[in-house]
């Protein structure tokens, strides 16, 4: 039975109704359709709709649902109910009878979808806080066994200067700090309550929405009507969020996917993260950081495609916002399994110190060391710039690394050179000398992560 029959002779085509009903997927919506009725049933005893007892029982059949769903949430399923707000009344009303037909007084599922959809994300959002927070663990642990690795740090895809992967992990950990910020403000602007909004114009029932929003666990009530029934900004919100942080974690795959080449070498995952080839037996593939990246698409596919959905809508409650959810529930469900994955992915990783410090003394990545050593010996920098340039060609040529060329083949490039240039070309003094807050000086990454630690106790 439909909430809506009276004011029809007709039943559905069965072809509009499956392209109508939302039940195969706002079922996931059930745990929160039942609390924010247990709300409205106790602001219906305030205006004298509902006695205590009957709200008392009313409560007690929707706990029972909710204790069901909660254990079997795909049971839903096997209903043709048009919604999971028609289903939960149709349960309801099979608990309790004619008693179960007075809850919808006074509200609309215009405004109990949105109530809904807040409670869902506000869970959802906790759910995300705490994955985000797993990973930037992981990743600072992963910092702190690794503070002398030595990288290429990298500008343009070529070795660039020598950092260590200590302070790699940690620029990663400021990112998802940031994602996590975001996520929290995103959080507590959509923590307001539409309750009692009823299907645009307010609810007919004077009833006091604070208290209602207050029940709900929610900062407010909202303050409009129009508004609340039409605002999906909470969604667009949480999807603009995991679409940044997705855009985060697609870099760190892609770092990582490069740094487990076989070109590269850097690093070797785990064996539980990556898959063989059916045909060529030597393969060990990156599936999961791949995936990752990939699965990044999607997530901006839900956000442009909500956006375009909303993009124009007149006011108030259209049914185009249905489509709030399927783009909602798949970004934030891809965005925690790849936050999940990638925390996974440093579980067993292997660095190879020795290639990365390898790679990290070829490609010339200290030739900075070599002008800066030259301006304090008094040239100015553009033209010690010039110098080095020329003194790379020469090592070039030679087949060499710049700290292998003699003293005398470097004082044919500038006679100030002396013998201390030595000690300024090796990769402890390029790193100990940027110590400069944030940078990568052994004693900046310690202080960093004692920081991150403190940041996320
Ligand atoms: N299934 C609907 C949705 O998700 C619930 C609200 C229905 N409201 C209405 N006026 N038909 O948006």
């Amino acid at each position: 039975m439909a909430l809506w029959g009276g004011r029809f002779t007709q039943a559905a085509d069965t072809r509009f109704k499956d392209f109508n009903d939302s039940l195969r997927f706002d079922y996931r919506l059930a745990v929160q359709d039942i609390v924010g009725s247990i709300a409205w049933s106790k602001a219906l005893v305030t205006v004298n709709v509902l006695s205590s007892q009957e709200q008392q029982q009313l409560e007690l059949a929707l706990a029972e649902l909710k204790a069901s769903v909660e254990d079997n949430p795909k049971q839903i399923l096997a209903s043709d109910a048009e919604d999971i707000h028609s289903w939960v009344e149709q349960q309801l009303i099979a608990k309790v009878g004619d008693l179960g037909k007075k809850l919808h007084t006074g509200r609309s599922r215009n405004d109990q979808v949105a109530t809904d959809l807040k409670l869902w994300c506000r869970e959802q959002a906790e759910v995300l806080l705490s994955a985000l927070e797993q990973l930037q663990q992981q990743m600072v642990k992963v910092a702190q066994a690794h503070q002398t690795t030595v990288l290429p740090g990298y500008t343009h895809l070529q070795r660039a200067q020598p950092v260590t992967f200590a302070h790699w992990c940690l620029a990663y950990v400021d990112m998802f700090e940031r994602d996590h910020s975001r996520l929290k403000d995103a959080a507590a602007r959509l923590n307001t309550c539409p309750l009692g909004s009823g299907a645009l114009a307010g609810t007919a029932y004077p009833m006091d929405r604070e208290q209602i929003a207050h029940n709900l666990g929610f900062s407010r009530a909202t303050r409009n009507s129009l508004d609340s029934v039409s605002d999906r900004d909470h969604v667009l919100e949480l999807m603009s969020v995991a679409s940044i942080s997705m855009l985060h974690l697609s870099r760190l795959a892609e770092d990582m996917i490069f740094y487990n080449s076989g070109e590269a070498n850097f690093i070797e995952l785990a064996d539980t993260v990556t898959s063989g080839s059916s045909l060529m037996p030597q393969k060990k593939n990156p599936d999961a950081l791949e995936l990752i990246r990939g699965k990044t698409g999607r997530v901006y596919g839900s956000l442009a495609g909500m956006m375009m959905t909303v993009k124009a809508l007149p006011l108030a409650y259209n049914k185009d916002m249905q489509e709030d959810k399927e783009g909602l529930f798949d970004a934030l469900d891809t965005w925690f399994d790849c936050t999940v994955m990638a925390a996974l992915c440093f579980d067993g990783i292997k660095v190879n110190a020795e290639r990365t410090l390898e790679a990290a003394q070829q490609g010339y990545a200290n030739a900075t060391e070599l002008a800066d050593y030259l301006v304090a010996k008094g040239i100015p920098f553009r033209e010690a710039h010039h110098i080095v340039g020329v003194a790379v060609v020469g090592a070039i040529e030679k087949g060499c690394a710049l700290e292998a060329l003699s003293l005398a083949e470097l004082k044919a490039f500038s006679a100030v050179i002396e013998e201390d240039v030595y000690a300024i070309l090796t990769i402890e003094s390029c790193l100990a000398k940027r110590n400069a807050l944030g940078g990568v000086a052994p004693e900046q990454v310690a202080f960093a992560i004692e920081q991150a630690q403190a940041r996320l106790k």
